[in-house]
């Protein structure tokens, strides 16, 4: 039988022009870094945006925001406040602040939910912040979300590269659209995961910078936007 939450989940996003889900198949790799400064460039550039946070295991975006004292708007489903000129929904208003919450199949369902019942507006662009790994999240949104693509983020370590193989290629074989690969927290100048990345068949979108005037800008977004992260961010939000 038909999962009626598809039907849902499709009307749900139908106004709704690109879905990106930022992912990776490691976690510190900078994925809410990235999502988070890719919603906030997309903003500056004058495009409707929403940012939905479903990392389970350590959702990070409401901090990095600092979108504290908001609270979606319950009606016939979730409103999601605007913070920094997006709409901004996560799935700590689900579950909290605990610690590991959900677990198993209940993970599943909440990330589900979130999705059939989150009022969105009419926005050129929604940037999901995903859980690392390549397990139920990405095979339910794979499942869920019919126009979803992929914006894939490793470190330079061979150890992080190894998964985005392993997630590329996954996708490939779905038929899923990757945007490409951004390799973060870069310390020198090697193009060797480039020309992996592009021996892969995928897009190399760009190389970020280690910044370490990322940490004291947590929390306040304009002065995120000023980092070198921002800027390179900045120039991938114009190419996407
Ligand atoms: N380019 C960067 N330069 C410096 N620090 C970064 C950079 N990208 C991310 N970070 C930091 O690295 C840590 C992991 O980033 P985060 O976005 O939380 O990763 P993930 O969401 O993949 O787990 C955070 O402390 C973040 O502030
Ligand atoms: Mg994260």
């Amino acid at each position: 039988m038909a999962d009626p939450r598809v039907n849902i989940i499709d009307k749900r996003l139908k106004n709704i022009r690109r879905i990106i889900a930022v992912s990776s198949g490691k976690g510190g790799v900078g994925k809410s870094m990235v999502a988070t400064t890719l919603a906030l460039s997309l903003v500056k550039r004058g495009c409707k945006v929403g940012l939905f946070d479903l990392d389970f295991t350590s959702p990070s975006t409401h901090i990095i925001l600092g979108a504290e004292g908001v609270q979606p708007c319950e009606e016939k489903g979730l409103i999601p406040p605007v913070v920094h000129g997006l709409e901004y929904m996560s799935l700590v208003y689900y579950s909290g602040n605990h610690a590991a919450p959900l677990r198993g199949a209940d993970t599943s369902n909440a990330l589900i939910e979130l999705l059939a019942v989150t009022l969105w507006s009419d926005l050129d662009y929604l940037v999901i912040d995903m859980p690392p790994g390549i397990g139920d999240a990405v095979l339910d949104l794979i499942r869920f979300v019919k126009r979803i693509e992929f914006l894939v983020v490793t470190t330079s370590s061979q150890l992080a590269f190894e998964t985005v193989k392993k997630l590329g290629g996954l996708l490939q074989e779905l038929g899923v659209p990757v945007l490409g690969v951004v390799e973060n927290m870069k310390m020198t100048e090697s193009t060797n995961l480039q020309q992996q990345t592009e021996a892969l068949g995928l897009k190399f979108l760009a190389g970020i910078p280690y910044d370490p005037k990322v940490e004291a800008a947590i929390g306040d977004a304009e002065n995120l936007l000023k980092t070198e992260v921002a800027r390179k961010v900045k120039a991938i939000a114009q190419t996407v």
